[in-house]
């Protein structure tokens, strides 16, 4: 078990894997995710959202973006080699029904963690819109997946080299203008994205969740590394979530409380390519 049966990179820092994990392949349902660990001893644990599985195969797929230490190090790994730890499938499952019109919006890397979401809602009857952004067009990932999944596919770059040049707000808040609007708005990216999405859909109060990547240690709801204020309440994303009302979200605290950690998170990165690699790392921009 969590042995890496296929690798591939599918953009600069982006990878997608096929870990041998049969037991999580059975239980696993869109929007959940896995922790797991690259170091046998000290390593830090990741959550990671399950992309995909194969019963057949018993294997879950992970796509991950190298941002920092353990992602940088999950990428040097092969196949035939074994992660020390994987657990899950943790998080509730995305509630999925037949809405009517959904809209799933992902930000760069959201869309590995949105592909079986789209899948789900698109199997329960919806008319499904998907719209992906992305910097530039090198950094759009599985846009042949989606399209194949999609009644409209709806592509946005910062650069304007693929699609529209435009931040995903722009369609999001023309579909919201429609007469018939969006029954619910699924949005997943980096937490900037996300605010602004329930930003956006607030005027024209269409539901919408977002699903929190915050700072996760245990993922089973006892060390509070997770936690977040959602409306009036605090919540924790690794038990509660990580799907929530977008519009209740605190984002500015979870931003902060991401970001809490920057500067070990650059000096631990900055060891780990220079002993790895043998490289004299200069400048580090995560
Ligand atoms: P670091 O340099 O340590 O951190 C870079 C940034 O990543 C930090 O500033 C912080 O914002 C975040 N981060 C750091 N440590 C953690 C941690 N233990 N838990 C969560 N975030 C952390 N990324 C993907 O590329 N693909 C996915 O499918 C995916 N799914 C996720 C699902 C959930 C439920 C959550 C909470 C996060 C998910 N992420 C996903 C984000 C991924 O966990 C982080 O990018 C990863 O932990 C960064 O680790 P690092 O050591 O490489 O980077
Ligand atoms: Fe520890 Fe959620 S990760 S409480
Ligand atoms: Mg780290």
């Amino acid at each position: 078990m969590n042995t890496i049966l296929y690798k591939q990179q599918l953009s600069q820092d982006v990878f997608l894997m096929r870990l041998h994990a049969p037991l999580i392949a059975e239980e696993r349902q869109a929007g959940q995710f896995i922790i797991l660990q690259t170091d046998d001893d000290y390593g830090e644990r990741i959550p990671l959202t399950i992309a995909d599985a194969d019963t057949i195969e018993g294997s879950i797929t992970i796509i991950f973006q190298v941002v920092g230490k353990t992602t940088k190090h999950l990428a040097t790994f092969n196949v035939g080699d074994k992660l020390p730890a994987l657990l899950g499938p943790l998080g509730k499952p995305t509630h999925i029904e037949n809405f009517g019109r959904a809209v799933c919006v992902c930000g760069g890397i959201g869309v590995a963690p949105m592909h079986p979401i789209a899948q789900a809602l698109k199997n329960a009857g919806n008319h499904v819109t998907v719209i992906i952004g992305a910097r530039t067009e090198e950094l759009i990932i599985l846009q042949k997946e989606m399209s194949a999944i999609a009644d409209e596919l709806i592509i946005c770059t910062d650069d304007g080299t693929a699609g529209i040049k435009a931040l995903v707000t722009a369609p999001l808040k023309e579909l919201c203008e429609q007469e018939l609007k969006p029954d619910i708005v699924i949005a997943i990216g980096p937490p900037v994205m996300m605010k602004f999405c329930a930003e956006t859909t607030r005027p024209y109060k269409v539901f919408t969740q977002v699903s929190l990547n915050t700072i996760m240690v245990d993922g089973t709801g006892m060390c509070g590394g997770c936690r977040v204020n959602v409306g009036k309440e605090v919540k924790f994303v690794c038990v509660d979530g990580p799907e929530f009302d977008g519009h209740l979200v605190d984002f500015d605290n979870m931003i902060a409380r991401l970001n809490a950690y920057k500067e070990i998170e650059r000096t631990h990165y900055k060891c780990f390519v220079e002993k790895a690699f043998n490289k004299n790392v200069k400048e580090v921009q995560l």
